[in-house]
């Protein structure tokens, strides 16, 4: 049996969803329906109020816990902010930075995400760092100076020790959240390359190799396959599709479908 060379991962991002009693639900939905996920690393992240309550189903299962966000700092008064420190107290192991939610709509600066990536890699967390461009940009056929950009700025100065914990999200923000403008598998794969193209020159080619790299954007059980088919794609960054306990665990599945061919000996 071959070995992967990098950790597979899906991600729910619920975003701004669930009440208490709904996060109970999905959360054990997803305890209970996943079965064996071998070498997929599956990664709940709940709004903030309903992280212990998740972080109590998820312990001692096969699924990780995360946050959607969090401010760069350990401690201070920074009123109505949550720190890397206090996720960690509350079993979190994986934080999304970045996400095209909070630079678009909360006007999140990539100097701003940077510090968080620090921080949040010193704190011991693992970090989701999701970067992409918009219809605009990509129209403008800026998509490489875009992913550039944000790669660069986002990981400014992050220590090679740090490494092993950081994982790249592409999300392009024209295929987030719509049926409209879904984008094909082969797009994403192009963007993939040019993404681990500029991490080898960030962080080396030899992390590039390894470090995950997931997409994100109206991916649903019908089209899973299709993008985690592509090399290079090593996951997936799930919204809308979290929020259903059978939607998530069929792109689980679809994971873990294309992993173990993928482990098959030639
Ligand atoms: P979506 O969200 O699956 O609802 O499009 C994906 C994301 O926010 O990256």
């Amino acid at each position: 049996m071959k070995t992967l060379i990098r950790q597979r991962f899906i991600v729910g991002n619920w975003k701004m969803h669930t009440t208490a009693s709904e996060a109970k639900q999905l959360g054990q939905g997803v305890v209970g329906g996943l079965g064996s996920a071998d070498h997929v690393t599956v990664i709940l992240c709940p709004p903030f109020p309903y992280l212990a309550l998740v972080g109590d189903i998820v312990k001692g299962t096969q699924v990780a816990l995360g946050a959607q966000n969090m401010y760069p700092e350990k401690e201070g008064a920074f009123t109505g902010e949550v720190s890397p420190t206090m996720l960690f107290d509350l079993g979190c192991t994986y934080v999304i930075l970045g996400h095209s939610e909070r630079r678009h709509k909360l006007g999140e600066s990539d100097s701003f995400i940077n510090q968080k990536v620090e921080c949040a890699l010193a704190a011991g967390l693992n970090a989701i760092l999701c970067v992409g461009e918009t219809l605009e940009q990509r129209k403008a056929k800026q998509t490489e100076a875009v992913l550039d950009s944000q790669l660069t700025q986002g990981l400014a100065n992050v220590p090679p020790e740090f490494l092993s914990r950081l994982s790249i999200a592409y999300d392009p923000v024209w295929a987030i959240g719509t049926a409209l403008h879904h984008e094909n598998p082969q797009q994403a794969h192009d963007a993939h390359l040019l993404i681990r193209r500029k991490l080898g020159q960030i962080c080396g080619e030899s992390w590039a190799q390894r470090m995950t790299v997931q997409y994100g954007g109206s991916v649903e059980p019908d089209n899973a396959a299709a993008f985690l088919d592509q090399p290079g794609i090593d996951g997936v960054l799930i919204g809308g599709a979290s929020l259903k306990v059978d939607s998530f665990l069929a792109i689980a599945q679809a994971a873990m479908t294309v992993v173990q061919a993928e482990m098959q000996p030639a």
